[in-house]
């Protein structure tokens, strides 16, 4: 399973241009394709689903054309029914792709297999081929009755008059029966059954149909008459707004992070219902401004979003950001009318409530509601993301809450926004960490500790925990390679540091672990991978803000990759040995310069040699060589790399 750790982070600032909208996207291509003329449409998003309403497009007879690489496209319409008239589609999970060709299929007089992924075969359709069954259609469920896969075989079409369409499940249904009647050339009334919800997505569908001469006569949200001897008709160019749903992350990292974070594509000229999800934002007291063409958010005065109790059901999309925003709230939060989350990428209501559990939130869960109230500290956790992009978008801002947090499956994003993780890592900002390495007795510890020391960040001396690990085997009689029973040890180490001490089970051990057989020791559980793996979680909890300088071995390759600064301090062996020397010396212990030289010469050898975790200087390692310097010197290197790569907060 692929998987994507994002660190706990600082706070969020800076700026975002959108990707085009799904919505958007996909309802201009249809339109384009059945218009009369070519369209020119610029900006279109590059996902999933947009891709399997290209091949679509293509596989139904419909020309077009991509510009180089550009997010340009030509499409030339048909000015009609589909020209092709068998097709076997495969469209992917993509509801705004499924949905719409299914009306417009059944309506073009041929005969067509339409199929998805399985989850798609879960999603609910049975409203719209009713829908079309009255019109005459010919459609069959080949699997279950009301789910795809469908089957569409020519039939006599019989327009006119009244269609009835059920709106509380899903509003797509009626954007597809909307954006295909037209086909029919005859006037058309569709009568919608039941509460219509996701309201702003039917405002999208007539205000693009109008923009391709198609103007539907709209009475209150129950009927829509669809004139006769209508055609679509292309409107030449066609700009596609940025996704107003993916605006929601940013939005809400803005008011999570302190901000200002600013998105690019969407604002107050918008036809996009999500855009509402800024004034959902500024009742938790974020602070929002707007643009014609952008929308920026900034956390409340006092820093805090305030709790909600809010009916979201024209924000269904944009929505499931607020129930992770409720981990930032000041108190419970309720998510009102939502159950077409339920019918969703994947069931959404359950799917939140599981993973925000995870992070440790309180859930409670009804047919179409979700209470959530945040812990008292977020717990890291691995979520899953059910092959849903806004999961998986929702819950990089729990990193925002100085969590680190593992999205499983990350690469879901492509289905609306493939970049999504890199725009993430553009506003939002890591706790830093600065990895220090070198070889023993290069003075790495000393440095460490005082550089962490001086920007009053946390510090981590993590060769002192695998000293701990060997001890606490020493004690309990485990042998140092019985690799499973010390990882069990390492794993539930009963060990923490107090100023630059370290405790074993309440002993202050802080000098029996630098003892020879401590020392030896440790290289020997340092070198079982079971017993690094037990180490990990523990090593990245000290990632904590305002940031951590953490020592040792694989601090920059492994436990800490990502860290802005690395640095690999070193000395010649002979500057090495006469530090040792002096120590020894100083304490009054016996020393002899020779063996001390061959001593560390060999340790060097076998740390570089070693087939875990050897030493080694890595490539984006700065180089430190204190052959010439003392350690203030040294230290005050280190700070000058800080300071040159902190970026100042916002
Ligand atoms: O840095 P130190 O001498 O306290 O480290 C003790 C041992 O643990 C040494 O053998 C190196 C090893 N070690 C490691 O393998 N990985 C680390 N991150 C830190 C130390």
């Amino acid at each position: 399973m692929e998987f994507l750790d994002l660190p706990p982070m600082l706070g969020a600032a800076g700026t975002v241009r959108l990707p085009g909208s799904k919505s958007i996207s996909n309802r201009v291509l249809l339109l384009a394709a059945l218009a009369e003329g070519e369209t020119d449409i610029r900006d279109l998003l590059l996902s999933d689903d947009v891709e399997r309403m290209l091949e679509a497009l293509r596989a139904l007879g419909v020309a077009w054309e991509r510009a180089g690489d550009s997010l340009n496209y030509g499409v030339r319409g048909v000015g009609g029914p589909f020209p092709v008239k068998t097709g076997d589609l495969f469209l992917g999970n993509a509801g705004t792709a499924f949905r719409p060709l299914t009306a417009a299929l059944a309506l073009s007089g041929g005969e067509y297999r339409m199929s998805g992924v399985p989850r798609m075969h879960e999603r609910p359709i049975g409203d719209l081929v009713d829908a079309l069954r009255q019109l005459g259609a010919d459609i069959s469920c080949t699997a279950n009755e009301g789910y795809p896969p469908l089957h569409l075989k020519p039939a006599t079409i019989r327009p006119g008059g009244v269609v009835r369409v059920r709106g509380d499940v899903s509003s797509q249904f009626l954007t597809a029966l909307l954006m295909a009647l037209p086909l029919t050339g005859v006037e058309t009334t569709i009568e919608v059954v039941g509460e219509l919800i996701s309201k702003p997505y039917i405002r999208i569908t007539l205000e693009l149909m109008a923009r391709f001469g198609v103007h539907v006569e709209q009475q209150g949200w129950e009927r829509f008459v669809v004139p006769g001897g209508a055609r679509y008709r292309s409107p030449g160019t066609v700009f596609v707004e940025g996704d107003a749903s993916s605006a929601s992350y940013f939005l809400a990292a803005g008011a999570i992070g302190g901000g200002p974070v600013r998105v690019e594509g969407v604002g107050r000229t918008s036809i996009q219902g999500d855009v509402r999800f800024a004034e959902a934002l500024a009742q938790l007291g974020a602070r929002i401004t707007l643009g014609d063409n952008w929308i920026e958010a900034a956390a409340p005065e006092g820093g805090v979003l305030k709790a909600f109790d809010l009916d979201l059901n024209h924000i269904p999309d944009a929505a499931m950001t607020l129930a992770v925003a409720a981990l930032f709230a000041d108190g419970p939060c309720r998510l009102r009318n939502i159950a077409s989350w339920r019918v969703k990428e994947t069931d959404r209501i359950a799917a939140m409530a599981t993973e925000l559990r995870k992070v440790g939130a309180e859930v409670e869960e009804g047919a179409d509601y979700l209470v959530v109230t945040r812990p008292q500290r977020l717990q890291p956790a691995a979520i899953d993301t059910y092959d849903d992009h806004r999961m998986a978008m929702c819950f990089s801002l729990v990193s925002l809450g100085g969590c680190r947090v593992r999205i499983n499956d990350p690469k879901c994003v492509n289905k609306t926004f493939p970049g999504y993780f890199d725009a993430f890592a553009r506003v939002a900002r890591p706790v830093p960490v600065v990895a220090i390495d070198g070889p023993s007795a290069s003075g790495k510890g000393t440095v460490a500790a005082r550089v962490a020391a001086a920007l009053g960040w946390h510090y981590l001396d993590s060769g002192s925990l695998y000293r701990l690990t060997a001890l606490a085997a020493m004690r309990a009689g485990v042998a140092l390679d019985d690799e499973a029973g010390v990882a069990a040890l390492a794993a539930a180490l009963p060990a923490r540091f107090e100023g630059d001490r370290a405790l074993l089970e309440g002993d202050d051990v802080s000098d029996e672990i630098r003892s020879e057989a401590c020392s030896v020791g440790a290289s020997k559980v340092a070198v079982l991978p079971a017993v690094r793996a037990a180490l990990f979680d523990r090593q990245r909890d000290y990632r904590v803000a305002p940031g951590l300088v953490a020592e040792g071995r694989d601090m920059g390759s492994v436990i800490f990759p990502d860290a802005g600064i690395k640095v690999f301090l070193t000395a010649s062996a002979e500057a090495r040995a006469e530090r040792r020397y002096k120590q020894l010396m100083e304490k009054g212990l016996p020393a002899n310069m020779q063996s001390l030289l061959k001593d560390l010469r060999e340790r060097d050898a076998r740390d570089a040699a070693r087939l875990v975790a050897p030493l080694t200087k890595l490539p984006d390692a700065v180089l430190l060589d204190t052959t010439q310097r003392n350690v203030e010197q040294a230290v005050a290197f280190v700070l000058d790399l800080v300071q040159g790569s902190v970026r100042a907060p916002g």
